[in-house]
């Protein structure tokens, strides 16, 4: 059956603008292979913002997300916002206030090595071609990201909340992906040191017993979790903790894959509404360069497909398009290991061999 949605699409600043072009090559071959309608509507965002509109996020920006089904988001920052007040800088300013105005409380970071990549992950031989396949949700929008802060002369304060409801929640959407995926959810805290942790834990453990007695559940903390990551990467199915570990464990899981311009992300709300992204920054040094890395960008064009409108078949023809390209051994920067059967090219070129696989 063929859909029509109306899409926000934020490129933002940096590499933003030129990845974004080629995820909106593969959207147009996908409408045209599958008789669907993306009504795309574009608005300014991050410094992009700053400088068209005068703020981060314009209220015509957030109007346009509004009226619409989904947000392609491209990415935010450089040095050029970096002398702003931290509040109004394109992070501060947009990034976080997206997450909270939409409620996209559950990060979706899945974590793989792709066939023909391990030679780019900087674990060691035997373990990157072993391979791993993981997924990590984070908590988007509580912790201390999100409490109360301040300062004085002397000190200053982030505070760190979870309340109940919010721990349910996100605990519920990792045991259902866990579901569709190998049963096993490892639910990541500091419950040897923190209250919100200890809340955490005991209130993901209710879950489990109460709704999801079938997924295996095991309890790590942080700091033993990083390194766990390092060492047994196939051992993780399913990763869930709070905001700000998420953060960091997600930096950690997509550098070990290889090359973050490889990784997509997935942020969404309770009732389904979802803002989706590259795992990677604005990527300022290469920035208008051509040579960036799309296949974030077009990944993360594909979980849209998946998680907002339910278009399995689509989001595999995508995954299937970006593997054949990469079995033909074509490699844009960040993933050419400079062997004889690889082919170095830039970002317009990936996105066109992408596309032409979708017919
Ligand atoms: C991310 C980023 C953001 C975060 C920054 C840019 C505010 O690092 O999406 O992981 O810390 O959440
Ligand atoms: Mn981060």
């Amino acid at each position: 059956m063929s859909i029509t949605k109306n899409i926000a699409i934020l490129e933002g600043d940096g590499i933003g603008p030129e990845v974004m072009e080629e995820a909106i090559r593969v959207m147009n071959a996908i409408e045209k292979k599958f008789g669907h309608r993306f009504m795309c509507t574009s608005a300014w965002v991050g410094g992009a913002g700053i400088d068209n509109a005068g703020k981060a996020l314009p209220e015509e920006t957030l109007k346009i997300c509004e009226q619409s089904d989904a947000i392609l988001f491209g990415s935010v920052g450089g040095p050029k916002w970096e002398p702003l007040p931290p509040n109004e800088q394109p992070e501060r300013g947009a990034l976080l206030p997206l997450r909270k105005h939409f409620g996209l409380f559950a990060n979706l970071r899945p974590a793989r090595i792709f066939k023909g990549l391990s030679h780019a992950s900087p674990l060691k031989c035997r373990i990157a071609k072993a391979g791993f396949d993981f997924l990590v949700i984070r908590e988007l929008t509580g912790g201390i990201y999100f409490g109360e802060k301040g300062s004085d002369e002397n000190s200053a304060w982030d505070i760190m909340k979870y309340t109940v409801p919010e721990i349910e929640r996100i605990a519920r959407v990792a045991f259902e992906s866990a579901k569709k995926r190998k049963g096993k959810v490892t639910s990541v805290d500091k419950a040897n040191v923190l209250q919100t942790s200890i809340l955490w834990r005991k209130t993901v453990e209710r879950i489990h017993a109460q709704e999801f007695p079938e997924i295996t559940l095991e309890h790590l903390y942080i700091d033993n979790a990083s390194m766990q990551i390092l060492t047994r990467p196939a051992d993780f199915d399913v990763i869930v903790t709070e905001n700000m570990f998420g953060d960091i464990l997600s930096d950690e899981s997509a550098q070990i894959s290889g090359s973050i311009g490889m990784l997509a992300s997935a942020s969404l709300s309770e009732s389904g509404f979802g803002m989706y992204e590259p795992s990677g920054g604005s990527a300022p040094d290469i920035a208008g360069k051509g040579i960036a890395n799309p296949i974030a960008q077009i990944l993360s064009l594909a979980m849209m497909l998946k998680y907002s409108f339910g278009l399995l078949e689509e989001h595999e023809a995508i995954n299937d398009a970006i593997q054949q390209v990469l079995d033909e051994g074509y490699r844009t920067g960040d993933i050419f290991s400079g062997s004889e059967e690889e082919k170095r090219i830039g970002t317009k070129e990936m996105g066109m061999r992408i596309t032409k696989k979708i017919v």
